[in-house]
Protein backbone atom coordinates (compact mmCIF):
# COMPACT_ATOMS: atom_id res chain seq x y z
CA UNK A 1 0.00 0.00 0.00
CA UNK A 2 2.56 2.61 1.01
CA UNK A 3 4.14 2.38 -2.94
CA UNK A 4 0.78 4.08 -3.76
CA UNK A 5 1.51 6.94 -1.42
CA UNK A 6 3.78 9.63 -2.71
CA UNK A 7 5.94 12.08 -1.24
CA UNK A 8 4.64 15.80 -1.78
CA UNK A 9 6.72 18.65 -0.42
CA UNK A 10 4.62 19.56 2.77
CA UNK A 11 3.30 23.37 2.10
CA UNK A 12 5.42 26.25 3.25
CA UNK A 13 4.96 27.46 6.43
CA UNK A 14 3.67 30.73 5.51
CA UNK A 15 0.90 31.94 8.01
CA UNK A 16 -2.34 32.47 5.61
CA UNK A 17 -4.34 35.23 7.20
CA UNK A 18 -7.55 33.82 5.39
CA UNK A 19 -10.93 33.88 6.67
CA UNK A 20 -11.93 30.45 8.01
CA UNK A 21 -14.89 28.48 7.31
CA UNK A 22 -17.90 26.90 8.55
CA UNK A 23 -17.37 23.59 8.59
CA UNK A 24 -14.15 23.04 9.08
CA UNK A 25 -13.69 20.24 11.61
CA UNK A 26 -16.94 18.45 9.89
CA UNK A 27 -16.23 14.67 10.08
CA UNK A 28 -17.67 12.18 7.71
CA UNK A 29 -18.26 8.61 7.66
CA UNK A 30 -16.31 6.42 5.79
CA UNK A 31 -17.66 2.68 3.93
CA UNK A 32 -15.06 1.31 5.69
CA UNK A 33 -16.60 2.05 9.53
CA UNK A 34 -14.30 4.94 10.27
CA UNK A 35 -14.86 8.71 10.08
CA UNK A 36 -12.16 11.10 8.82
CA UNK A 37 -11.91 15.42 8.42
CA UNK A 38 -14.34 16.03 5.54
CA UNK A 39 -11.97 17.21 2.49
CA UNK A 40 -14.11 19.29 0.07
CA UNK A 41 -12.22 20.05 -3.09
CA UNK A 42 -15.48 21.17 -4.82
CA UNK A 43 -15.56 24.80 -3.80
CA UNK A 44 -15.95 25.64 -7.80
CA UNK A 45 -19.68 24.26 -7.21
CA UNK A 46 -21.17 25.82 -4.03
CA UNK A 47 -18.45 27.30 -1.23
CA UNK A 48 -18.62 26.68 2.12
CA UNK A 49 -19.77 29.70 4.54
CA UNK A 50 -17.40 32.03 5.86
CA UNK A 51 -17.25 32.55 9.51
CA UNK A 52 -17.76 36.21 9.52
CA UNK A 53 -20.71 35.93 7.19
CA UNK A 54 -22.41 33.50 9.53
CA UNK A 55 -21.81 35.77 12.51
CA UNK A 56 -23.29 38.81 10.34
CA UNK A 57 -26.36 36.52 9.48
CA UNK A 58 -26.38 35.45 13.53
CA UNK A 59 -26.52 39.18 14.14
CA UNK A 60 -29.19 40.24 11.82
CA UNK A 61 -31.71 37.37 13.02
CA UNK A 62 -32.76 39.07 15.64
CA UNK A 63 -33.83 42.12 14.14
CA UNK A 64 -34.84 40.02 11.18
CA UNK A 65 -38.36 41.77 9.75
CA UNK A 66 -39.82 43.07 6.96
CA UNK A 67 -38.07 45.20 4.35
CA UNK A 68 -39.20 48.69 2.35
CA UNK A 69 -42.70 48.69 3.61
CA UNK A 70 -42.19 48.22 7.38
CA UNK A 71 -42.61 51.10 9.93
CA UNK A 72 -41.47 49.31 12.53
CA UNK A 73 -37.81 49.81 14.03
CA UNK A 74 -36.93 46.55 13.05
CA UNK A 75 -38.02 46.99 9.65
CA UNK A 76 -36.46 49.78 8.79
CA UNK A 77 -32.85 48.60 10.18
CA UNK A 78 -33.03 45.85 7.76
CA UNK A 79 -34.31 47.77 5.11
CA UNK A 80 -30.98 50.05 5.89
CA UNK A 81 -29.13 46.21 5.23
CA UNK A 82 -30.62 45.25 2.47
CA UNK A 83 -30.19 48.76 1.04
CA UNK A 84 -26.75 49.53 2.00
CA UNK A 85 -25.37 46.29 0.50
CA UNK A 86 -25.87 47.63 -2.69
CA UNK A 87 -23.00 49.64 -1.97
CA UNK A 88 -20.62 47.12 -0.71
CA UNK A 89 -21.37 44.75 -3.75
CA UNK A 90 -20.71 47.81 -5.91
CA UNK A 91 -17.44 48.47 -3.73
CA UNK A 92 -16.71 44.90 -4.15
CA UNK A 93 -16.60 44.76 -7.56
CA UNK A 94 -15.60 48.81 -8.35
CA UNK A 95 -19.01 49.28 -9.75
CA UNK A 96 -19.63 53.07 -11.62
CA UNK A 97 -21.61 55.46 -9.64
CA UNK A 98 -24.78 54.86 -11.95
CA UNK A 99 -24.83 51.27 -12.05
CA UNK A 100 -27.55 49.32 -10.83
CA UNK A 101 -26.90 46.57 -8.49
CA UNK A 102 -29.96 44.26 -8.70
CA UNK A 103 -30.15 41.16 -6.23
CA UNK A 104 -31.02 37.54 -7.75
CA UNK A 105 -30.81 34.14 -6.67
CA UNK A 106 -27.82 33.55 -8.63
CA UNK A 107 -25.61 34.53 -11.51
CA UNK A 108 -28.41 32.02 -13.79
CA UNK A 109 -31.14 34.24 -12.59
CA UNK A 110 -28.90 37.36 -12.94
CA UNK A 111 -27.84 36.70 -16.90
CA UNK A 112 -31.10 35.73 -17.57
CA UNK A 113 -32.39 38.81 -16.17
CA UNK A 114 -29.70 40.85 -18.67
CA UNK A 115 -31.10 38.26 -21.42
CA UNK A 116 -34.91 39.60 -20.74
CA UNK A 117 -33.85 42.89 -20.76
CA UNK A 118 -32.09 43.22 -23.51
CA UNK A 119 -33.31 45.64 -26.00
CA UNK A 120 -35.04 44.56 -29.19
CA UNK A 121 -32.63 42.79 -31.74
CA UNK A 122 -29.58 42.96 -29.48
CA UNK A 123 -27.30 40.65 -31.36
CA UNK A 124 -25.75 38.55 -28.98
CA UNK A 125 -21.75 37.01 -29.40
CA UNK A 126 -21.34 34.09 -26.85
CA UNK A 127 -18.59 30.95 -26.86
CA UNK A 128 -20.20 27.60 -26.91
CA UNK A 129 -17.61 26.93 -24.21
CA UNK A 130 -19.14 28.87 -21.31
CA UNK A 131 -21.34 27.23 -18.88
CA UNK A 132 -25.08 26.60 -19.77
CA UNK A 133 -25.79 29.94 -17.33
CA UNK A 134 -23.96 32.15 -19.83
CA UNK A 135 -24.60 29.99 -23.37
CA UNK A 136 -28.89 29.85 -22.66
CA UNK A 137 -30.06 32.89 -21.75
CA UNK A 138 -30.30 34.47 -25.22
CA UNK A 139 -32.24 33.59 -27.83
CA UNK A 140 -33.04 34.64 -31.69
CA UNK A 141 -31.89 34.75 -34.74
CA UNK A 142 -29.31 38.02 -33.91
CA UNK A 143 -27.34 35.21 -31.41
CA UNK A 144 -23.80 33.90 -32.75
CA UNK A 145 -21.82 31.47 -30.63
CA UNK A 146 -18.21 30.99 -31.57
CA UNK A 147 -16.73 27.52 -31.25
CA UNK A 148 -13.81 26.80 -28.28
CA UNK A 149 -10.97 28.91 -29.07
CA UNK A 150 -7.32 27.51 -29.57
CA UNK A 151 -5.45 30.40 -27.26
CA UNK A 152 -6.93 33.23 -25.93
CA UNK A 153 -5.61 35.78 -28.99
CA UNK A 154 -7.84 33.68 -31.16
CA UNK A 155 -10.23 33.93 -28.74
CA UNK A 156 -9.95 37.78 -28.92
CA UNK A 157 -9.50 37.69 -32.88
CA UNK A 158 -12.79 35.59 -33.15
CA UNK A 159 -14.43 37.93 -30.68
CA UNK A 160 -13.61 40.88 -33.16
CA UNK A 161 -14.80 39.29 -36.25
CA UNK A 162 -17.65 38.20 -35.23
CA UNK A 163 -19.01 41.62 -33.95
CA UNK A 164 -17.83 43.01 -36.83
CA UNK A 165 -20.19 41.10 -38.76
CA UNK A 166 -23.13 41.74 -36.70
CA UNK A 167 -25.85 43.38 -38.14
CA UNK A 168 -27.04 47.58 -37.06
CA UNK A 169 -28.27 47.60 -33.50
CA UNK A 170 -27.21 46.82 -30.04
CA UNK A 171 -24.59 43.93 -29.45
CA UNK A 172 -23.80 42.18 -26.42
CA UNK A 173 -20.47 39.85 -26.03
CA UNK A 174 -20.94 37.39 -23.60
CA UNK A 175 -17.20 36.65 -21.83
CA UNK A 176 -17.02 34.17 -18.82
CA UNK A 177 -14.25 35.56 -16.01
CA UNK A 178 -12.79 31.61 -15.03
CA UNK A 179 -13.92 28.46 -16.58
CA UNK A 180 -15.51 26.32 -14.20
CA UNK A 181 -14.20 23.27 -16.12
CA UNK A 182 -10.45 24.26 -16.25
CA UNK A 183 -10.32 27.08 -14.04
CA UNK A 184 -8.49 28.73 -17.33
CA UNK A 185 -8.64 32.87 -16.63
CA UNK A 186 -10.03 34.46 -19.92
CA UNK A 187 -8.71 37.67 -21.69
CA UNK A 188 -10.86 39.15 -20.26
CA UNK A 189 -10.22 42.91 -20.37
CA UNK A 190 -8.84 41.99 -24.13
CA UNK A 191 -11.89 40.79 -25.21
CA UNK A 192 -14.10 44.02 -23.37
CA UNK A 193 -11.66 46.15 -25.32
CA UNK A 194 -12.63 44.64 -28.82
CA UNK A 195 -16.01 44.96 -27.70
CA UNK A 196 -16.20 48.10 -27.00
CA UNK A 197 -14.25 49.24 -30.36
CA UNK A 198 -17.02 47.41 -32.27
CA UNK A 199 -19.76 49.24 -30.35
CA UNK A 200 -20.54 46.32 -28.18
CA UNK A 201 -21.19 45.97 -24.59
CA UNK A 202 -20.38 43.23 -22.39
CA UNK A 203 -21.34 40.94 -19.69
CA UNK A 204 -18.86 39.06 -17.52
CA UNK A 205 -20.13 35.99 -16.45
CA UNK A 206 -18.04 36.62 -12.52
CA UNK A 207 -19.60 33.49 -11.06
CA UNK A 208 -16.02 31.65 -11.05
CA UNK A 209 -13.93 34.17 -10.84
CA UNK A 210 -14.93 36.20 -8.19
CA UNK A 211 -14.19 34.18 -5.30
CA UNK A 212 -10.82 33.47 -6.32
CA UNK A 213 -9.35 37.32 -7.68
CA UNK A 214 -10.52 40.67 -7.55
CA UNK A 215 -13.20 41.93 -10.15
CA UNK A 216 -13.01 45.15 -11.29
CA UNK A 217 -15.73 46.87 -13.66
CA UNK A 218 -14.03 49.89 -13.80
CA UNK A 219 -10.51 48.10 -14.89
CA UNK A 220 -12.00 45.17 -17.12
CA UNK A 221 -13.80 47.90 -18.73
CA UNK A 222 -17.24 45.81 -18.37
CA UNK A 223 -20.72 46.51 -18.68
CA UNK A 224 -22.29 44.04 -16.63
CA UNK A 225 -21.15 41.61 -14.11
CA UNK A 226 -23.18 38.47 -12.56
CA UNK A 227 -21.90 36.50 -9.28
CA UNK A 228 -23.61 34.19 -7.21
CA UNK A 229 -23.36 34.46 -3.18
CA UNK A 230 -23.09 30.42 -2.77
CA UNK A 231 -19.97 30.54 -5.04
CA UNK A 232 -18.55 33.90 -2.52
CA UNK A 233 -18.91 32.02 0.53
CA UNK A 234 -22.21 32.98 1.53
CA UNK A 235 -24.63 30.27 1.10
CA UNK A 236 -27.89 31.82 1.92
CA UNK A 237 -29.63 32.35 -2.05
CA UNK A 238 -29.10 35.69 -3.58
CA UNK A 239 -26.67 37.06 -6.11
CA UNK A 240 -26.13 39.87 -7.97
CA UNK A 241 -26.61 41.17 -11.77
CA UNK A 242 -24.44 44.64 -11.71
CA UNK A 243 -24.13 47.39 -14.29
CA UNK A 244 -25.23 49.71 -16.38
CA UNK A 245 -28.54 50.83 -15.40
CA UNK A 246 -30.16 52.34 -18.64
CA UNK A 247 -31.50 48.74 -20.47
CA UNK A 248 -32.16 47.48 -17.17
CA UNK A 249 -35.07 50.48 -16.59
CA UNK A 250 -36.25 50.21 -19.79
CA UNK A 251 -36.94 46.61 -19.63
CA UNK A 252 -40.18 44.90 -18.96
CA UNK A 253 -39.95 43.90 -15.01
CA UNK A 254 -38.09 40.52 -14.48
CA UNK A 255 -41.11 39.69 -11.94
CA UNK A 256 -44.33 41.15 -11.69
CA UNK A 257 -45.32 42.09 -8.57
CA UNK A 258 -45.06 43.86 -5.28
CA UNK A 259 -42.38 46.13 -5.00
CA UNK A 260 -41.86 46.60 -8.36
CA UNK A 261 -44.85 49.27 -9.15
CA UNK A 262 -44.89 52.88 -8.75
CA UNK A 263 -49.06 53.17 -9.22
CA UNK A 264 -51.34 50.03 -9.69
CA UNK A 265 -55.34 51.02 -11.03
CA UNK A 266 -57.63 49.24 -12.46
CA UNK A 267 -56.66 48.84 -15.61
CA UNK A 268 -53.09 50.06 -15.79
CA UNK A 269 -49.29 49.64 -13.67
CA UNK A 270 -47.00 51.82 -14.03
CA UNK A 271 -43.55 50.21 -12.85
CA UNK A 272 -40.60 51.85 -10.57
CA UNK A 273 -37.35 52.26 -12.54
CA UNK A 274 -34.33 51.44 -10.55
CA UNK A 275 -33.40 47.74 -9.23
CA UNK A 276 -37.00 47.35 -7.57
CA UNK A 277 -38.12 47.24 -10.86
CA UNK A 278 -36.59 43.45 -10.90
CA UNK A 279 -36.98 42.51 -7.52
CA UNK A 280 -40.73 42.45 -6.68
CA UNK A 281 -41.81 39.84 -4.33
CA UNK A 282 -39.96 40.03 -0.45
CA UNK A 283 -36.54 40.42 -0.91
CA UNK A 284 -33.94 38.38 0.54
CA UNK A 285 -32.33 40.07 3.02
CA UNK A 286 -30.32 37.75 4.80
CA UNK A 287 -29.29 36.53 1.73
CA UNK A 288 -28.01 39.77 0.65
CA UNK A 289 -26.80 40.60 4.18
CA UNK A 290 -24.64 37.46 3.84
CA UNK A 291 -23.20 38.36 0.13
CA UNK A 292 -22.36 41.74 1.62
CA UNK A 293 -20.63 40.62 4.51
CA UNK A 294 -18.80 37.88 1.96
CA UNK A 295 -17.50 40.20 -0.20
CA UNK A 296 -16.26 42.62 2.13
CA UNK A 297 -14.19 39.67 4.26
CA UNK A 298 -13.07 39.05 0.54
CA UNK A 299 -12.12 42.27 -0.50
CA UNK A 300 -10.04 42.72 3.16
CA UNK A 301 -7.83 39.82 2.24
CA UNK A 302 -7.47 39.46 -1.35
CA UNK A 303 -3.62 38.76 -1.26
CA UNK A 304 -3.67 36.05 1.07
CA UNK A 305 -6.63 34.13 -0.28
CA UNK A 306 -4.71 34.46 -4.06
CA UNK A 307 -1.72 33.15 -2.24
CA UNK A 308 -3.30 30.12 -0.11
CA UNK A 309 -4.97 29.16 -3.30
CA UNK A 310 -2.06 28.95 -5.66
CA UNK A 311 -0.03 27.63 -3.37
CA UNK A 312 -2.67 24.76 -3.26
CA UNK A 313 -3.45 24.78 -6.91
CA UNK A 314 0.76 24.12 -7.62
CA UNK A 315 0.85 21.50 -4.78
CA UNK A 316 -2.58 19.96 -6.43
CA UNK A 317 -0.92 20.06 -10.14
CA UNK A 318 1.99 18.46 -9.20
CA UNK A 319 0.48 16.43 -7.12
CA UNK A 320 -1.70 14.79 -10.23
CA UNK A 321 1.13 14.67 -12.67
CA UNK A 322 2.55 11.97 -11.05
CA UNK A 323 -0.99 9.72 -10.80
CA UNK A 324 -0.58 7.19 -14.19
CA UNK A 325 -2.75 8.01 -16.77
CA UNK A 326 -3.82 11.03 -15.60
CA UNK A 327 -5.47 13.87 -18.43
CA UNK A 328 -5.43 17.36 -17.35
CA UNK A 329 -8.50 19.42 -19.28
CA UNK A 330 -7.52 22.40 -20.55
CA UNK A 331 -8.12 24.71 -23.49
CA UNK A 332 -4.92 26.99 -23.42
CA UNK A 333 -1.01 26.45 -22.65
CA UNK A 334 -0.33 24.05 -19.60
CA UNK A 335 0.83 27.30 -17.84
CA UNK A 336 -2.01 29.79 -18.49
CA UNK A 337 -3.20 31.63 -15.58
CA UNK A 338 -6.08 29.95 -13.70
CA UNK A 339 -8.37 29.84 -10.57
CA UNK A 340 -7.75 26.78 -7.98
CA UNK A 341 -10.32 24.23 -10.64
CA UNK A 342 -8.82 21.34 -12.47
CA UNK A 343 -10.72 18.75 -14.17
CA UNK A 344 -9.21 15.29 -15.50
CA UNK A 345 -9.91 11.80 -16.29
CA UNK A 346 -7.87 8.79 -15.94
CA UNK A 347 -7.39 6.06 -18.81
CA UNK A 348 -9.18 3.31 -18.21
CA UNK A 349 -11.10 4.94 -14.98
CA UNK A 350 -14.34 5.50 -15.24
CA UNK A 351 -15.33 8.89 -13.39
CA UNK A 352 -18.08 8.38 -11.66
CA UNK A 353 -17.15 5.41 -9.66
CA UNK A 354 -13.32 7.47 -9.13
CA UNK A 355 -15.40 10.09 -7.70
CA UNK A 356 -17.82 7.43 -5.47
CA UNK A 357 -14.74 5.86 -4.29
CA UNK A 358 -13.20 9.14 -3.39
CA UNK A 359 -15.90 10.35 -0.91
CA UNK A 360 -16.71 6.72 0.27
CA UNK A 361 -13.28 5.40 0.80
CA UNK A 362 -11.01 8.95 1.60
CA UNK A 363 -14.25 11.88 2.52
CA UNK A 364 -12.85 13.49 -0.25
CA UNK A 365 -15.68 15.65 -2.06
CA UNK A 366 -15.20 16.06 -5.90
CA UNK A 367 -17.21 16.06 -8.43
CA UNK A 368 -17.55 14.34 -11.92
CA UNK A 369 -19.84 15.00 -15.40
CA UNK A 370 -19.74 17.93 -17.55
CA UNK A 371 -20.35 20.05 -15.31
CA UNK A 372 -23.13 22.00 -17.01
CA UNK A 373 -20.89 22.97 -19.79
CA UNK A 374 -21.94 20.08 -22.28
CA UNK A 375 -20.14 21.10 -25.01
CA UNK A 376 -16.75 22.72 -23.35
CA UNK A 377 -16.13 19.54 -21.02
CA UNK A 378 -16.81 17.39 -24.81
CA UNK A 379 -14.58 19.63 -26.91
CA UNK A 380 -12.22 19.35 -23.52
CA UNK A 381 -12.27 15.52 -23.33
CA UNK A 382 -11.70 15.17 -27.04
CA UNK A 383 -8.81 17.38 -26.80
CA UNK A 384 -7.30 15.88 -24.14
CA UNK A 385 -7.17 12.54 -26.21
CA UNK A 386 -9.54 10.81 -23.39
CA UNK A 387 -12.44 8.39 -24.59
CA UNK A 388 -14.10 9.24 -21.26
CA UNK A 389 -17.43 10.84 -21.57
CA UNK A 390 -17.49 12.75 -18.77
CA UNK A 391 -14.38 14.37 -16.21
CA UNK A 392 -13.78 14.42 -12.24
CA UNK A 393 -12.79 18.03 -11.28
CA UNK A 394 -11.53 18.92 -8.49
CA UNK A 395 -11.71 22.67 -7.17
CA UNK A 396 -9.82 24.62 -3.70
CA UNK A 397 -10.83 27.13 -1.85
CA UNK A 398 -11.01 29.02 1.48
CA UNK A 399 -11.98 25.74 2.73
CA UNK A 400 -8.71 23.73 1.28
CA UNK A 401 -5.91 22.66 3.08
CA UNK A 402 -2.33 20.89 2.18
CA UNK A 403 -3.53 17.37 3.59
CA UNK A 404 -6.69 17.81 1.10
CA UNK A 405 -4.57 17.92 -1.69
CA UNK A 406 -1.87 15.35 -0.91
CA UNK A 407 -5.05 13.02 0.43
CA UNK A 408 -7.02 13.16 -3.30
CA UNK A 409 -3.61 12.88 -4.75
CA UNK A 410 -2.42 9.32 -2.44
CA UNK A 411 -5.95 8.08 -2.95
CA UNK A 412 -5.99 8.42 -6.96
CA UNK A 413 -2.91 6.65 -6.96
CA UNK A 414 -3.89 4.26 -4.62
CA UNK A 415 -7.31 3.63 -6.35
CA UNK A 416 -5.63 3.63 -10.28
CA UNK A 417 -2.67 1.00 -8.40
CA UNK A 418 -5.24 -1.17 -6.76
CA UNK A 419 -8.95 0.04 -7.34
CA UNK A 420 -11.79 0.38 -5.08
CA UNK A 421 -11.71 -1.38 -1.76
CA UNK A 422 -15.79 -1.59 -1.64
CA UNK A 423 -17.88 -2.69 -4.09
CA UNK A 424 -20.11 -0.13 -6.25
CA UNK A 425 -22.84 -0.52 -8.20
CA UNK A 426 -24.78 2.35 -10.22
CA UNK A 427 -27.77 3.79 -9.58
CA UNK A 428 -30.31 5.83 -11.88
CA UNK A 429 -26.74 6.62 -14.15
CA UNK A 430 -24.25 7.27 -10.64
CA UNK A 431 -22.22 4.93 -9.08
CA UNK A 432 -22.87 4.63 -5.58
CA UNK A 433 -21.47 2.48 -2.64
CA UNK A 434 -23.68 -1.28 -2.69
CA UNK A 435 -24.99 -1.59 0.59
CA UNK A 436 -23.80 1.88 1.81
CA UNK A 437 -23.74 1.64 5.13
CA UNK A 438 -22.59 5.29 6.14
CA UNK A 439 -25.02 6.51 8.51
CA UNK A 440 -26.69 9.93 7.65
CA UNK A 441 -26.91 13.12 10.16
CA UNK A 442 -29.43 12.54 12.91
CA UNK A 443 -30.79 16.10 11.63
CA UNK A 444 -32.04 14.27 8.45
CA UNK A 445 -34.14 12.17 10.65
C1 LIG B 1 -18.67 29.92 -14.76
C2 LIG B 1 -20.04 29.73 -14.16
N1 LIG B 1 -21.03 30.51 -14.59
C3 LIG B 1 -22.27 30.40 -14.09
C4 LIG B 1 -22.57 29.47 -13.13
C5 LIG B 1 -23.96 29.39 -12.60
O1 LIG B 1 -23.96 29.73 -11.27
P1 LIG B 1 -25.28 29.52 -10.39
O2 LIG B 1 -25.56 28.05 -10.41
O3 LIG B 1 -24.90 30.00 -9.05
O4 LIG B 1 -26.36 30.28 -11.02
C6 LIG B 1 -21.56 28.63 -12.66
C7 LIG B 1 -21.86 27.59 -11.66
O5 LIG B 1 -21.21 26.60 -11.56
C8 LIG B 1 -20.25 28.79 -13.19
O6 LIG B 1 -19.25 28.02 -12.75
Amino acid sequence: MSSAVIDIPKQSDVDYRIPAVVGRSLQVPLVTGEHIGYANLDHGASAPCLEPVQSAVDELLPWYASVHRGAGFASQVCTRVYEGARDKLRAFVGARRTDSVIFTRNTTDALNLLGRALPRGTSVVVFDTEHHAALLPWSGPRVRRLPAPETPADAIAALDAALAECQEGPRLAVITGASNVTGEVWPVAELAKVARRRGARTVLDAAQLAPHRPVRIGELDVDYVAISGHKLYAPFGAGALIGRADWLNAAEPYLAGGGATRLVQERSVSWTTGPERHEAGSPNTVGVHALAKACETLAANWPDVVEHEETLLRRLRAGLRGVPGLRELRLFDADHDRVGVVSFTIDGQDPGLLAAALSAEHGIGVRDGLFCAHVATRRLLSRAGSDADRAVRVSVGLGTTAEHVDRLVNALRRLVAMGPVWRYEQVDGRWVPADDPRPVPDFLG
